[in-house]
């Protein structure tokens, strides 16, 4: 089962600009980065710090705790595979947002 979240018009961020947003049990980190926004899982794969908070470098954002850099496109960590964040299909339909979300058992 796939689930659209829609993300309150207020918490959109403008470009340059990022959000934390909660959604049932999720925080996830929103990413705008020269008008495309991105979303990932607000826990870094490492030890869980928050990457909303961390250093954006283009569409690389770097954790704060251990400095850890993962691309917003794919969640991986950069240059490997070792470590991926999840990360979910964003839609903009006319003005409004949704975060798409796949629950894991629906996985083949
Ligand atoms: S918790 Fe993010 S790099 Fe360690």
């Amino acid at each position: 089962m796939t689930a659209r979240y829609e993300v309150p018009a207020g918490k959109v961020p403008v470009p340059g600009a990022r959000a934390l947003v909660e959604f049932a049990d999720k925080s996830l980190a929103l990413f705008n980065v020269a008008g495309q926004l991105y979303a990932i899982d607000d826990g870094c794969p490492h030890q869980g710090a928050s990457l909303c908070g961390g250093r954006l470098d283009g569409r690389v954002i770097q954790c704060c705790a251990h400095g850890l850099r993962f691309d917003l496109v794919s969640g991986y960590l950069l240059n490997s595979t070792a470590l991926k964040v999840a990360s979910y299909p964003v839609e903009v339909q006319d003005d409004r947002v949704f975060i798409v979300i796949a629950s894991e058992e629906s996985a083949p």
